[in-house]
Order: structure tokens, then sequence, then C-alpha cells
């Protein structure tokens, strides 16, 4: 019975997993480094140092945060160009969806909609309004250090990398996880909805930055189809790796650099983070050897316990989800299902999820503002996260009377099968919940340090 849910799913899941097909090598010339363990680093961003000149840029982006007054810049002009299409609505099918509306820069590029955070645990709907995915936005900063997802140990059959929850965007096609990713949003039925990769190069090549995708990627760059799909994930993925979107401009990284001192409370956090709650353990809170700031993620995979979400939309989502409310998110398994070699690890990864950053899990618009956590947004606020991860296996499971969740009781997780015994009965006391909360906090970009 298992298998075959899992299969089943793996169907649904297919569908997202599309990406361009021609491999173009992404001339690059530094590399960026960040502490994620033990792990081989594999991105690195162009820094083309160029101005974007006189290109006339007849564009309103309204939430675009990018200043091109003057034709000038502080992003390169392929961060610059992969920021216009990451904001243009009119690549989807119907227009009216841009990579923005799931990642939006003021929740810390996370799930901006605030009705979708409060109804539907997080999850969103596509350029077709009645079309819901099945998963959370996670946030794209940072996402470009992912490094190629790999078996990490044949034997205990431990992955890591990759992007997506599910590591599904490999790095096998374009080199890189990011940008193998990149362009996955724009096919997804769910998402972006485009017929094929053809349909997203039109647009570019027909939009009011075609000049800059020209200038950029030569003059011939929409000429050949495939290449121009992968030139419009490599202008994505500059984008993502800019400085615009991941800055390491937290409170947490001017104290590194010794710019500022936490308070108590968020040392006693900080403390308890690398110490008796564990965390550290696959978010990362040391600086890297030669100094590299964090990025609060190994990017192994795991499963703290997860309770399925109720709200999630999908449930009700007849046309992709045959299963309906039976539905179970099979997380890595289903991805891996795909390789035959690879069939014999997924009993031991059905219902893990990557590892995600918790870099601004706490950036929001205002402070009533609505997130949520997990790959299917069950858990509302970080108190509540933290609060799970204290007692998951201390509270009795919910359904009594007077049972209410993550008061007096937790459900059960949505995969029991792999739910990670090591976590689940940290023995904190409520002011340690709160320390942590308060650390976690200090993870948002924007932090202007005192003079
Ligand atoms: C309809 C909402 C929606 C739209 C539109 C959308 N995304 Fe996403 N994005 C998601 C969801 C949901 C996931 C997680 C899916 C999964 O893991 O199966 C995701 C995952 C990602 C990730 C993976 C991050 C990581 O750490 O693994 C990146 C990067 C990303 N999106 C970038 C983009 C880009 C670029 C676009 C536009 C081309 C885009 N998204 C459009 C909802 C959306
Ligand atoms: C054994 C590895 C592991 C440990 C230890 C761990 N986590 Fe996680 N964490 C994960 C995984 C895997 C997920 C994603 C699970 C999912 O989506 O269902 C996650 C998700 C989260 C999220 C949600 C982030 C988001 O963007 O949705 C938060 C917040 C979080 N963890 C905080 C913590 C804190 C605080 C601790 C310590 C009390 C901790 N984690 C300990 C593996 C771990």
């Amino acid at each position: 019975m298992l298998s075959k849910k899992i299969l089943m799913c793996a169907a649904v899941l297919l569908i997202t997993a599309t990406v361009g097909t021609a491999a173009v090598a992404e001339p690059t010339s530094e590399t960026i480094t960040a502490n994620v363990g033990n792990i081989g680093l594999n991105i690195a961003p162009d820094e083309m140092n160029a101005k974007v000149g006189n290109i006339e840029l007849n564009v309103k982006h309204e939430k675009m945060t990018t200043d091109m007054g003057n034709g000038e810049s502080k992003l390169t002009p392929k961060e610059l160009l992969g920021e216009l299409i990451f904001f243009d609505a009119n690549l989807s099918e119907p227009k009216g969806q841009a990579c923005e509306d799931c990642h939006g820069k003021d929740v810390g590029w996370s799930g901006p909609n605030e009705a979708s955070n409060v109804l539907r645990g997080g999850v969103y709907h596509g350029a077709n309004v009645s079309r819901f995915g099945n998963r959370k936005p996670p946030t794209i900063a940072y996402s470009t250090f992912a490094p190629n997802f790999r078996l990490d140990n044949a034997t205990t059959g431990a992955f890591v990398g990759g992007e997506f929850w599910d590591g599904r965007a490999t790095g096998k096609i374009r080199g890189t996880a990011a940008a193998d990713q990149a362009t996955a949003p724009f096919l997804n039925p769910l998402e972006m909805n485009n017929p094929d990769g053809d349909a997203v190069v039109n647009k570019v090549c027909t939009s009011s930055y075609a000049d800059l995708f020209k200038q950029v990627w030569g003059s011939n760059a929409c000429g050949d189809k495939n290449k121009a799909f992968d030139y419009i994930a490599f202008s994505i993925v500059a984008f993502e790796a800019s400085k615009e979107v991941t800055p390491f401009t937290s409170k947490y990284d001017a104290y590194l650099d010794g710019k500022v001192k936490l308070t108590r409370k968020e040392m006693k956090g900080l403390k308890l983070f690398k110490g008796k709650a564990i965390c550290d353990e696959c978010h990362i809170a040391d600086p890297g050897p030669d100094g590299q700031h964090p990025l609060f993620t190994n990017f192994i995979y795991g499963d703290p316990g997860t309770p399925r979400n109720p709200q999630n939309p999908f449930y009700n989502e007849t046309e992709f989800n045959p299963l309906g409310a039976a539905y179970i998110d099979p997380g890595l398994a289903g991805h891996i299902q795909n390789d035959p070699k690879l069939l014999k690890y997924q009993r031991i990864n059905y219902g893990k999820f990557r590892v995600p950053t918790l870099r601004n899990i706490d950036k929001r618009p205002n402070e009533t503002f609505v997130k949520r956590y997990m790959h299917n947004g069950f858990f509302s606020s970080i108190e509540d996260v933290v609060h799970f991860y204290n007692t998951r296996d201390v509270l009795p499971v919910c359904g009594f009377s007077g049972s209410v969740v993550g008061k007096n009781c937790w459900p059960l997780p949505e995969v029991a099968l792999n739910a990670n015994p090591k976590v689940g009965n940290l023995g904190l006391t409520d002011e340690e919940e709160e320390d942590i909360v308060a650390f976690l906090k200090t993870l948002s970009d924007g932090f202007i340090p005192p003079k």
C-alpha cells in the first residue's frame, strides 16, 4: 500500500520536474563560499562590473527594488536582467503571475500573500487560479548555495543538496541545482503554466527588456530557443545570488563581524541553538574555516516529524491529485524513485525534506503578518516550531476531548516512519524556548549596525 501511494504521488511530482534541455556552460569568475558544514559548494555567480549603460529600460515593475534611475543599477546587467525576469508577470499563462508573487522580498523572499498564508497553509495557487501546488514556497535567498544533488552515503542512504524541498532540481542538466530549478516554475501547470520553454523565450525576447537580454547574452541570444531558455535560467540565478537577494546583512552577520553585540537573551538562544537544542546539527550556525558566514542549513534531508497540514489546498486539487485527502507527501522518496539505481533508498527517505535555511524566517512586512513554516506550512509561528521540536514526544497525540494543537497535544507526524528521534523532547524550559526564538529573530537581513 505504501509503495503504491509513493508511485501515485510521483506522477504528480513528475509534472513539476521538467526543466530545459540544452546544457550551456555558464562562464564564471568568482566563487562565493559560505559555511554549510563539510559539503563542497559549486555555485559561482558571475561578477560583471559593467553598468547598464544607456539601455532604455521601459519597465514598470512596481515592487522592484533596484534603482534604475540614470540607467545605472547597483546590480550587474546580468543580475538586473534576472530581476526583471523574476518580477515579470507577463511570463505566465495566462499573464498575471510572476516569480515574485510566491517569493516576495519583504517576506524574506518567501510567500508574500497573507491570505494564502492564513487560510491555505502558505500554499499558493498558480497563474490558473483554480490550481494549487502541494508545498509552501521556501525562500529563494541563499538558495544558490545548494550543492548539486548527490548520494552522500551509499550505506545509510543519506542524500545531500539539490533545490526544491525534495531536491529534484539536481544540477544534472545545467551544471548547478539553482540553474536547473530556475525555469521549472515557468512550465509547472500548477504555477506559471507555460506550455514549453519556447513560449517563455518568446515572451522574454519580445519584452521591454529584450535589448538588455541581448546585451548580456549576445546579439544572437534569441536565435537558439534552447540556449535562450538556459540564458533565462542563468540570469535568474545571478539575481538570486546577488546582494539584492543574498546580502548577509542580518544582525547575526553583523555580530559575527564584530559590529554589534547580541542581547543577553539572543546570546542564550544562540548557545541553546548550538547546544541543548541541537538545532545546529542541521541548521549550521558557525562560520566556516575561512570565516564564511553560515547558511543555517547543511542541505541534508530529514523529517522533524512534521504533521500533515489539513489546510493544504492540494487535498482538494482534483485535477492533479488523484489521491485527494489521502495524499501523503513522499518528500525525497518521491524524487529518487525516478532512478532505478536509487529505489532501494526510498523507504529510508520517505517523508524527508531538505533542511531549509533559517535565514529570514522572521522577516515580514509588519509584526502581525503571518508566515508559514515547514514544507507544508503546518506551523504559523516560530514559537510553535520551537515548541514542537521541544515537546513533540512529550505532549499526547491530539484527538481527545479538549485537545488544542500545540497547547496540550500534537498531531502525529505525516510520515512517522522516519521522524527524527533525536528531536521531540529537548527538555527546554519556556524561557529557553523564548531565548531560541529571540536568537532566530536576529537572522533577518537588512539590519543596520550602529555607527
Ligand atoms: C505559484 C507560486 C510560485 C511561483 C509563481 C514560483 N514559485 Fe518558486 N517555489 C514555489 C514552491 C511551492 C516551491 C517549493 C516546491 C517544491 O519544493 O516542490 C518553490 C521553490 C523555489 C525555489 C527552491 C528554493 C530551494 O531552496 O530549494 C526557488 C529557487 C524558486 N522557487 C524560484 C522561483 C523562480 C525563479 C520563479 C519564477 C520563474 C518561481 N520560483 C515561481 C512556489 C512558486
Ligand atoms: C536533524 C536535523 C534537524 C534538526 C536537529 C533541526 N531541524 Fe529544523 N528542520 C529540519 C528539516 C528537515 C526541516 C524541514 C522539515 C519539513 O519541511 O517538514 C526543518 C525545518 C525547520 C524550520 C522551518 C523553516 C521554513 O522555512 O519553513 C524551522 C523554523 C526550524 N527547522 C527550526 C529548527 C530549530 C529551532 C531547531 C532546534 C530546536 C531545529 N530546527 C532542529 C531539520 C532539522
